[in-house]
C-alpha cells in the first residue's frame, strides 16, 4: 500500500499539476479531494499544454483510475466540457470516477459569487467567480445538492425547487438582481445528469478498495495552503481544505494511509487575488519575474503577484501538512536573476516573530527578514541531476530546506516532463 499527497505550499499556481502528471506514472490511482473548478493546473506532454480545472492531472496517461472525491464541487457543464475535450483530444475517459457525495454548483452559486464580490467593494476576496465559495457555503448550511440527488430526478426537482425559491427571494430583495427559472434549471442539470450518470458512483469506496489490493493512489491537491479556509490568510481564501488534512475528509480515507506528503513551493513566490504577501515586489525584479514565468492566472488570466521566496510560509505549510518532501518548480525562471533573496524570518515591531500570524493586521505589517544569495546565471532547463545544477543554485535550495526543516525531493527545471530532477522516491 502506498499513498502520497501532492499538495500546494504557498498560493496556488506552484506547479501541482505538473509534479502530478510526472508523478502520477507511477500511480494507479490519482484523486482530487477538495476545490473545484477555480484550480487550473497546467500540464505539458511532449511539447503540447493541458489546462485542467477539474479532472485529475493523471488523466493524461491510459489505464489509470481517477478520482473525483466527495470533497471536490463540480460544476457539471465544465466537467461535461473538461470530458468532452479530453476524448476529442484522444484520452480516454473510462478510468473516471466522480463521487457520489460530492456537491454540485448550481448557476445560482456563480451569481452569488459575482454578486457577493461587488457587494464587498474595497474588501473583495478577488474570488474566481466559479461558484465555489457559495456552493461550499449551502453544503455546510446543509441545503445543497450532491451528484446523488442529482441523478434522482424526483429528489433533484425538490431540492432545486426549496433551494431556488429562498436564492431568488434573496438575489430580488438583497441584491437586486434577477434570479433563474426553475424549468430552465431543472431541465438543463437533469440533461448534466445523464451525461455524467456512468462516472458517478461512492468514490471512498473506490479509494479504499484500491488502498486495500496494494495499489499507488497520488491525491492532488488543488489551490494551496495559504488558501486553506483554515489556516490560510482568511478570510482571503478559498473555501476549502487543500492541505494535507483535507484528504481524509475529501477522499474518504484514513489518516493512517497516507504514507508521504510532498509540498510543492515554487522557486519564488506569486498570488492571484486579494490579500497579504509579505515578499511581494513592486519593482521591476516583480516585473521581470511575471513577464520570465508568464504569471497570468490559468483560470481567469489575470496577472499574478509575484515576489521573493518566502521560506516562513514554506515553513508553515510542512508543520501544517507534515510535509516530507518538497517538489521545488520553476528553478529556471531564476536563471537570469542576478542577486536572489528568500525571507527566513518576519520581524513584527522590531522583533522576531516564531509564529505565523493568524491576524491579517499583522501579516500586512510584518518586516521581511532577507538572506541574499548570488545568481548562477546559468540555463538550467537542460540539466537532469542535482549535482549538475549550478552551486549558487544549490545552494539558494538547501537553505530553503533548512529554513523550511524538510527535504528535497524534486526540483523542476520546466514545464516538461522530462525537466524534472529527482533526489528521492516518493512512493517508498
Ligand atoms: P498549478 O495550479 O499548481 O498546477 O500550477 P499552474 O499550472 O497554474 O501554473 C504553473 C505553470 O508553470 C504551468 O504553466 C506549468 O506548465 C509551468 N511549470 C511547472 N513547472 C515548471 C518549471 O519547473 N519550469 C517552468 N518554466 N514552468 C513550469
Ligand atoms: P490552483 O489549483 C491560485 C484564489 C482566488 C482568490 C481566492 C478565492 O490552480 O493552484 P475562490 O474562487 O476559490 O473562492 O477564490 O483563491 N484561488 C487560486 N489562486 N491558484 C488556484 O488554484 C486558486 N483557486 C482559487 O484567486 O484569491
Ligand atoms: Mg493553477
Amino acid at each position: 500500500m502506498s499513498a502520497i499527497v501532492v499538495m500546494g505550499t504557498q498560493w496556488g499556481d506552484e506547479g501541482k499539476g505538473k509534479i502530478v502528471d510526472y508523478l502520477a506514472e507511477q500511480a494507479d490511482v490519482v484523486a482530487r479531494y477538495q476545490g473545484g473548478n477555480n484550480a487550473g493546473h497546467t500540464v505539458v506532454v511532449a511539447g503540447k499544454e493541458f489546462k485542467l480545472h477539474l479532472l485529475p492531472s493523471g488523466i493524461l496517461y491510459k489505464g489509470k483510475t481517477c478520482v473525483v472525491g466527495n470533497g471536490v464541487v463540480i460544476d457539471p457543464a465544465v466537467m461535461i466540457k473538461e470530458i468532452k475535450g479530453m476524448q476529442e483530444k484522444g484520452f480516454e475517459t473510462v478510468g473516471l470516477k466522480i463521487s457520489n457525495r460530492a456537491h454540485v454548483i448550481m448557476p445560482y452559486h456563480r451569481l452569488l459569487d459575482e454578486v457577493e464580490e461587488e457587494y464587498r467593494g474595497d474588501h473583495k476576496i478577488g474570488t474566481t467567480k466559479r461558484g465555489i465559495g457559495p456552493c461550499y457555503m449551502d453544503k455546510n448550511s446543509r441545503c445543497g445538492i450532491r451528484m446523488v440527488d442529482l441523478m434522482d430526478a424526483e429528489e433533484f426537482a425538490e431540492k432545486l425547487k426549496r433551494n431556488l425559491d429562498a436564492k431568488n427571494h434573496l438575489f430580488k430583495a438583497v441584491y437586486g438582481v434577477e434570479g433563474f427559472d426553475y424549468e430552465t434549471v431543472k431541465n438543463e442539470y437533469l440533461g448534466y445528469a445523464e451525461e455524467l450518470r456512468s462516472y458517478v458512483v461512492d468514490t471512498s469506496a473506490t479509494l479504499n478498495q484500491a488502498l486495500k489490493q496494494g495499489k499507488k493512489v497520488l491525491f492532488e491537491g488543488a489551490q494551496a495552503t495559504m488558501l486553506d479556509l483554515d489556516h490560510g490568510t482568511y478570510p482571503y481564501v478559498t473555501s476549502s481544505n487543500p492541505i494535507a488534512g483535507g484528504v481524509g475528509v475529501g477522499a474518504g480515507i484514513g489518516p493512517t494511509k497516507i504514507n508521504n506528503v510532498v509540498g510543492v513551493v515554487k522557486a519564488y513566490t506569486t498570488r492571484v487575488g486579494e490579500g497579504p504577501f509579505p515578499t511581494e515586489l513592486f519593482d521591476e525584479m516583480g516585473d521581470h519575474i511575471r513577464e520570465a514565468g508568464h504569471e497570468y492566472g490559468t483560470t481567469t488570466g489575470r496577472p499574478r503577484r509575484c515576489g521573493w521566496l518566502d521560506a516562513c510560509v514554506v515553513r508553515y505549510a510542512v508543520d501544517l501538512s507534515g510535509i516530507d518532501y518538497m517538489a521545488i518548480t520553476r528553478l529556471d525562471i531564476l536563471d537570469a536573476v542576478k542577486t536572489l533573496k528568500i525571507c527566513v524570518a518576519y520581524k513584527y515591531k522590531g522583533e522576531i516573530i516564531n509564529e505565523f500570524p493568524a491576524s491579517l493586521k499583522t501579516l500586512a505589517a510584518v518586516e521581511p527578514v532577507y538572506e541574499e544569495f548570488t545568481g548562477w546565471e546559468t540555463d538550467t532547463t537542460g540539466v537532469r541531476l542535482y549535482e549538475d545544477l549550478p552551486l549558487n543554485a544549490r545552494l539558494y535550495l538547501e537553505r530553503l530546506s533548512e529554513v523550511a526543516g524538510t527535504k528535497l525531493g524534486i526540483v523542476s527545471v520546466g514545464p516538461g516532463r522530462d525537466q524534472t530532477i529527482i533526489l528521492a522516491d516518493m512512493f517508498k
